[in-house]
């Protein structure tokens, strides 16, 4: 029995990057000899075992056949006579398809290293095609390897958009892809993910709302993800900005949203931030001159309840507004929600205000401290911000 590591450990290493996770291949074993050692096995598709010390996940070599769909539709042949070449040809790319020895040699037979060298995405073989979830992943690969020079290998290229051309993509899970798009909003390079996707077809098939918006607003939603990316804005930040439908907010903008978030599965966070960025956009960029719309628009946007998710929205809208040159509305506002929440209702009760007037009274002076704000706003023009 031998055991080698794997994968995006041995990857990063060569890359001088930190490495987070380390997997490991076992051969010459089988699943009774891997359990005497005191390993567990926790593999729900393939034999996997936990290591009893470091945890780290240890698999039996295997090789893979296409028995279905998808990226699941997999049957897996493990046991001890199960080489190492042959477990590293059903991996996805050949810089992910090297494995180190205990002595800390490099077993590469499929060139990861040259590759990896040439800053080159290259898949290893045609079974690359069986799992569909794999062109997401190299969206992502390059989304956070771009800054290092990396790109795709012509062949890998057409590979993938003959797989798109399939329909294999439409047997990808949506948790699937959402997992992969996170993770990818979370790389340095994330416009980067959407421009593979795009470029390939496949954004057309998974995400065909941000693909029509790409076109419509001629990348708009791209430049702002990069901005956002140099301004090191979250994820969260950067789905609402990348969902940009268009700048009229129109039902129909709000409701394409709406299917994107519901057939992706996006949660609740995420979806909440990008409809009501979607939804509110010109209020966000109008001047606020009119005290009265001001409050209201704080109400429609929850600013009372929900002051950190309204700051998020603000960020988002400032981002924007230096993109197209416009005025948003500064975040100071939120002082001034700050101080319509200290108002003291007891005191207005106190002075005999009750029921609906009670509730009227609040608002006018919710008003007040609105027309306050707005008259100490700089003034540009009929401006601010
Ligand atoms: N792998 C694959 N096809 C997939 C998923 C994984 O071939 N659809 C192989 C690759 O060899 C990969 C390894 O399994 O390197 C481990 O997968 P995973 O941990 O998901 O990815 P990493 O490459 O380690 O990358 P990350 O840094 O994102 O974890």
């Amino acid at each position: 029995m031998k055991t080698y590591l794997v994968g995006g450990a041995v990857r990063d290493a060569m890359l001088g990057l930190g490495v987070k996770d380390r997997d490991w291949v076992v051969v010459g074993a089988d699943a009774r000899q891997m359990e005497a050692e005191g390993f567990k096995a926790v593999g729900r598709d393939f034999p996997v075992f936990l290591h009893p010390k470091t945890r780290e996940e240890y698999a039996l070599a295997r090789t893979e056949r296409k028995s279905g769909h998808g990226y699941t539709g997999f049957e897996f042949h493990a046991a001890p006579d199960v080489t190492l070449e042959e477990d590293l040809l059903r991996r996805d790319l050949t810089i992910n398809a090297m494995a180190m020895d205990e002595s800390g040699q490099l077993i590469d037979p499929y060139q990861g290293a040259r590759d990896l060298e040439n800053r080159c995405l290259r898949h290893v073989s045609a079974a690359f095609a069986e799992d569909p979830l794999r062109v997401l992943r190299v969206a992502r690969f390059c989304a956070r390897y771009h800054h290092l020079g990396f790109h795709i290998a012509e062949e890998t290229q057409a590979l993938m958009g003959a797989m798109v051309e399939s329909g294999e993509l439409a047997h990808l899970v949506p948790e699937r892809v959402w997992q992969e798009t996170l993770s990818a909003l979370g790389e340095p390079d994330a416009d980067h993910y959407f421009k593979v996707l795009s470029d390939c077809g496949a954004l057309g098939v998974l995400m065909p709302e941000i693909e029509v918006a790409l076109e419509r607003l001629q990348q708009l939603p791209l430049r702002a993800l990069r901005l956002a990316q140099e301004q090191a804005l979250p994820s969260l930040h950067r789905f609402a900005l990348v969902s940009l439908q268009s700048l009229a907010a129109t039902e129909e903008d709000c409701t394409a949203l709406q299917r994107l978030a519901e057939r992706l599965r996006v949660p609740q966070e995420f979806r909440e931030l990008a409809l009501m960025f979607n939804r509110h956009l010109p209020e966000l960029h109008q001047p606020a001159s009119q005290a009265e719309s001001l409050w209201q628009l704080l109400e429609q946007l929850d600013g009372l309840r929900r002051p950190q998710r309204l700051q998020q929205l603000l960020e988002c809208a400032r981002l924007l507004g230096e993109l197209l040159q416009c005025s948003s509305l500064p975040t100071s506002v939120l002082g001034l929600l700050e101080q319509a929440r200290s108002i003291d209702a007891r005191a207005l009760m106190q002075q005999g205000i009750q029921g609906a007037a009670l509730g009227e009274a609040l608002r006018q002076r919710r008003i007040e401290l609105a027309r306050q704000w707005i008259e100490q706003q700089p003034r540009q023009g009929a401006s601010h911000g």
